[in-house]
């Protein structure tokens, strides 16, 4: 990670724990910067802010605190024939499924009678689900972002 986004990482953390038990839009923007990058990618800064908390709740426990991953043989399947959750960050492949993908990875979870990832669309509000993948898209590094809005066009294409 480079220097300005692990600040802007710090940032974000600074400004969801320091709204603690306040409404949202947490990002009463102290950082501009922030903002202004969320916004470049088309995030809204109080989504990705509601999308961290859901994240932390609820994924982190698996993916890894930020989508950094917990298990570095997340491409092996373990003795179960399961696959470990992988990184939704730069690392992981997450960055290569449009919305629609990622929306449906969250509601439904690993394909039946595979996996582990548990099916969110029944135990979180929809607007959380999409928050959580704004949130994720949030993590990706401005390359990466950019190679996904191709990926996110294509899909869109008739
Ligand atoms: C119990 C562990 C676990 C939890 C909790 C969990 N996941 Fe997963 N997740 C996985 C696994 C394992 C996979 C890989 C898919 C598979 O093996 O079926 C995965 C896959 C994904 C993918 C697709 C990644 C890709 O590379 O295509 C996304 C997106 C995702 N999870 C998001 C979330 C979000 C958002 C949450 C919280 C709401 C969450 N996960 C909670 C285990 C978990």
């Amino acid at each position: 990670m480079n220097r300005a986004s692990a600040a802007v990482l710090a940032m974000w953390g600074g400004l969801v724990l320091s709204s603690a038990g306040m409404p949202f839009p947490v990002a009463a923007a102290t950082d501009a910067g922030v903002e202004a990058r969320l916004k470049a990618r088309g995030l809204d800064p109080a989504q990705v802010a509601r999308g961290r908390v859901v994240f932390d709740g609820h994924c982190a426990r698996c993916h890894g605190a930020e989508g950094k991953g917990k298990f570095r043989n997340w491409r092996e399947p373990d003795a179960d024939g399961n696959y470990p959750p992988p990184p939704l960050d730069d690392k992981g492949y997450a960055r290569h499924h449009p919305t629609e993908a990622l929306l449906e990875a969250v509601h439904v979870g690993s394909p039946q009678g595979y996996g582990i990832m548990p099916r969110w669309e029944n135990r979180l509000a929809e607007p959380d689900i999409r928050a959580v993948v704004a949130y994720v898209k949030s993590l990706w590094s401005d390359a990466a972002y950019r190679e996904w809005m191709d990926i996110e066009r294509a899909s869109q294409e008739p």
